[in-house]
Formats: structure tokens, sequence, C-alpha cells
């Protein structure tokens, strides 16, 4: 099959590409001029020059492509408005462009996220595919509008992904909590115990291609996800452990605390016109309890289920981030 990828340059993106080698599918993906092709050099995937605001490369993109995996989106933006362009407006492009010039394409897989239902509200309630849409920030607000475009395209064969939180090499987000942890500090939101939903890149990247070849998975949505919760004690004390941290130092900052910090944080960001680490939207979002989604539908759809423990995923990452000697 040929696959389109978007978004292939990026952290998720490209651990889909190397699935799809990995299982012979031939690989094309959109790359802008901008675009920093670092994960994947060397591998056997064909290049489009374009962007999803470019019309004649959607053209070229979508034309030849059999399944378009859509995992290109803004996960920081300055303001809604950006982060309305990078995930609605640019999956609404990439809609048309397949209306247009692909009619019999085989499947559109859409990568959402959690942060379209929100937090889910105790431990006993993760949210499921039929939470209603509750998203808390700017930026489940516009993945919540690009799902509803892809909803509304009924003559093509979707199938929507929602991970939660997702880790592993490449990732340069959650690297901040493992350059922490190496550093001695643990540093906990709150004084409650928050349990999260969280991926390993892999075990996501496998779920999202077993699912655009699964006949059962058109007109569905997913979440794919760890099958356990995790506290941030557990993951930060297996961090620290893994990193040979003796003694770490943990400290909790109250809510009031964090969300006055990243009030600072995103003025300062809008000053300076770029997107900050932290701002109020971001920290209303990690004061929340429960990051929590439940993988039963897709265990019962495709089989998927979770082959990378928190531990494995952990080794693994560190002995990435340390092999780039970025630990
Ligand atoms: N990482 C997470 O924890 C997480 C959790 C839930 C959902 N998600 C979703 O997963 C997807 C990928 O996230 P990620 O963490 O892999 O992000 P990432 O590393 O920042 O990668 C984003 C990718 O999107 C591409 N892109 C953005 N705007 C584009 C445009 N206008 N035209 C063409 N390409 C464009 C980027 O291309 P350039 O290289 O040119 O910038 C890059 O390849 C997103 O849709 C995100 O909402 C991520």
């Amino acid at each position: 099959m040929n696959v389109l990828v978007t978004g292939a340059t990026g952290f998720v993106g490209s651990h889909v590409v190397d699935v799809l080698l990995e299982r012979g599918h031939t690989v094309s993906y959109i790359a802008r001029s901008t675009s920093n092709l670092r994960w994947l050099a060397d591998k056997p995937a064909t290049r489009v020059d374009g962007s999803l605001f470019d019309k004649e490369s959607l053209r070229a993109a979508v034309e030849r492509a059999d399944i378009i995996i859509h995992v290109a989106g803004l996960t920081a933006a300055k303001n809604e408005a950006e982060f309305r362009r990078g995930n609605t407006e640019a999956t609404q492009n990439l809609i048309d462009a397949a209306r247009a010039y692909r009619p019999g394409l085989v499947r559109f897989v859409h990568i959402s996220s959690l942060a379209v239902s929100g937090p889910s509200p105790n431990l006993a309630n993760p949210v499921t595919e039929d939470s209603p849409y509750n998203p808390i920030t700017s930026y489940g607000r516009t993945k919540q509008l690009a799902e509803l475009a892809v909803l509304e395209a009924t003559e093509i064969p979707f199938t929507i992904i929602r991970p939660p939180a997702v880790y592993g090499p490449r990732d340069s987000a959650i690297y901040t909590f493992f350059q922490t942890v190496n550093k001695g500090l643990a540093t906990f939101i709150g004084f409650d115990q928050k349990r999260l939903s969280l991926v390993h890149v892999r075990d996501l990247a496998r779920g999202i291609v077993d699912a655009a070849f699964s006949p059962k998975t058109i007109g569905e949505t997913y979440f794919i996800s760890s099958d356990e919760f995790y506290t941030w004690r557990e993951i930060a004390e297996l961090t620290g452990t893994i990193l040979e941290r003796q003694r770490l130092l943990r400290i909790r900052l109250p809510h009031t605390l964090v969300l006055g910090i990243a009030g600072i944080a995103g003025f300062v960001g809008r000053i300076s016109g770029k997107p900050s680490v932290l701002d109020y939207e971001k920290g209303v979002d990690i004061i929340q309890s429960f990051w929590t989604c439940s993988t039963e539908k897709a265990r019962a759809d495709f089989g998927y289920r979770q082959e990378i423990s928190l531990e494995e995923g952990l080794r693994d990452t560190i002995r990435w981030y340390k092999e780039q000697k970025w630990l």
C-alpha cells in the first residue's frame, strides 16, 4: 500500500513511518522547506515538498496515496488562532484535497488527542470514546474542531486516534522531566495523587498502523494508550532508579503557585512572540487530577494492547537520550 504520512518529520510521525517501512509499505511524506529531516535521514520514504497550506503540493501528495495518516499538528502555539490554523484549518485542507484529488481513498487516519475529551472525573471512570467533548485548552478545542471536520467528511473512510501524553525516543516535550530527574530533582504538582495515561511512542505507532489496516475501524474513534494509569511519583521513582539517582529531592508545588508561574511565563511568551513551554492554559492542564482514558474499544476492535511496560519504555527512552547525549 502507498501510505502518505503528514507530520512525518516530527516525534510521533517519524515512528509511524518506521513501523510502516518495517511492514513493507511504500511511504511518502510532506516536508516544508523549514522541516528538519533528522529522523527520516536514509529511510526509503519519498519526500513531497510542500505544506498543508499549499494546495498544489497537497494534490501531488494525496493523489498517489491509498492511505493517509494525518499526524501533523501543533502542540504549542502563541494563541488560539495559531492553534486553529495548525490543527483545524490544516486538517480541513487535507480533507478537501483528499476529496478533490483522491476519490477511492482506502483510509484517512486522523491523529487527535485525549485533550478533546478533557480530564476524567475520577480514577474509576477514565474517559471513553463515548464521553462527551470537554476540552479545557485552546489546543484541545482546535483538535476537537479538527475531529468534527473529519466526522463531517462522511464520504471518506476515516479512523480517529486519540493518544494521551506520549513519551519515547525523539521526544523533546516530556524530555524536560527526564533532565530534571537526572539532576536529582522530582517536582510534583499539587498535594493530590494525580493519575495519567501515558503511551510509549512505539506502542502508539504500532496501534495507529494496526488501526489503519483494520476493516473494523472505519468511521470509528479510539484511544491508544497505556492499559495502566500511572502516578507521577512512580514515574519519577522508576526514572530515578534507571538513572541511578540514589536520592531524589522531592518538591511539591501548590496549584496556585503553578498557575501563578504559568501565567507569568505565558505573559513573557506573548511579549516575546514565541510559543511558551508553560502558559496559563498549560498550567490549568497540568493541575488536573486524572488524565486517564480507556483502551477497551481498541482492544476489542483490533486487538490493541500495551506491549511496552513503563519500566521498559523509560529504559528505552533514557538509553536513547544518552546515546544522543541529551542526558
Ligand atoms: N506528543 C504528544 O504527547 C501528543 C499527544 C497527543 C496527541 N498528539 C498529536 O500527535 C501529533 C504529532 O505530535 P508530535 O508530538 O509528533 O508533534 P511534533 O513533533 O511537533 O511534530 C509535528 C509535525 O507536524 C508537522 N506540521 C505542522 N504544521 C504543518 C504544516 N502546516 N504543514 C506540514 N506539516 C506540518 C511538523 O512539520 P515540521 O517538521 O515542518 O515542523 C511536524 O512534522 C499532533 O497532531 C498532536 O496533536 C501528540
